[in-house]
């Protein structure tokens, strides 16, 4: 006979499967709710805009963390695969700056999530080189990246 901890284990498992199932069973906007998809690609912006910050205090001298650069540019990186993802179709309403071109222009904005991903692994290779000229020139270009996405594809705030 099995346990009470058994069964209760079994259940547990049984419950994050079926969540799970519900989750691929659509596209993330409806599964987990447009809302909760808006707040968490703030999440994944937030970590960007904190990485580049991270890497910007170096390079500017405020703080003498270079070694970091490299793994700062590579998780940028990370962050860029992502980004295709967490733009469903139907997360364009609600408490979001997305704008409609983002669906209506698909290719053009993951273009732009590519070119982040570029520009940051690049400037992970400068990184590792240890170069700060190098380095500076390569957080230009993500800067530039971030822009690049930006303009065409966020609502300027209200
Ligand atoms: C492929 C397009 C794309 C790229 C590349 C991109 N962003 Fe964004 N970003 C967006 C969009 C669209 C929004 C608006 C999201 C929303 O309001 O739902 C946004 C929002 C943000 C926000 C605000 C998050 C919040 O809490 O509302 C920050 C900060 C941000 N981006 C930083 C960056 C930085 C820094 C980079 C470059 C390293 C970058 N982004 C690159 C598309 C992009």
């Amino acid at each position: 006979m099995k346990s009470i901890r058994t069964w209760v284990t079994l259940g547990v498992a049984g419950a994050v499967l079926a969540t799970g199932a519900m989750l691929m069973g659509s596209n993330g906007a409806t599964a987990a709710g447009a809302d909760k998809t808006i707040a968490y690609r703030k999440m994944v912006m937030g970590a960007t805009g904190a990485h580049i910050g991270a890497i910007a205090s170096v390079v500017k001298g405020e703080t003498d963390y270079a070694a970091h650069v490299g793994d700062h540019a590579r998780a940028l990186a990370g962050l860029a695969r992502m980004m295709p993802d967490i733009f469903p179709e139907g997360s364009g309403e609600g408490d979001t700056r997305a704008k409609p071109e983002i669906w209506t222009d698909w290719p053009g904005f993951t273009a732009a999530a590519k070119a982040l991903e570029t520009a940051a692994m690049d400037l992970a290779m400068k990184a590792d080189s240890g170069d700060m000229a190098a380095i500076g020139a390569g957080l230009g270009a993500v800067g530039k990246s971030c822009g690049g996405c930006h303009k065409p594809f966020r609502k300027p705030a209200k």
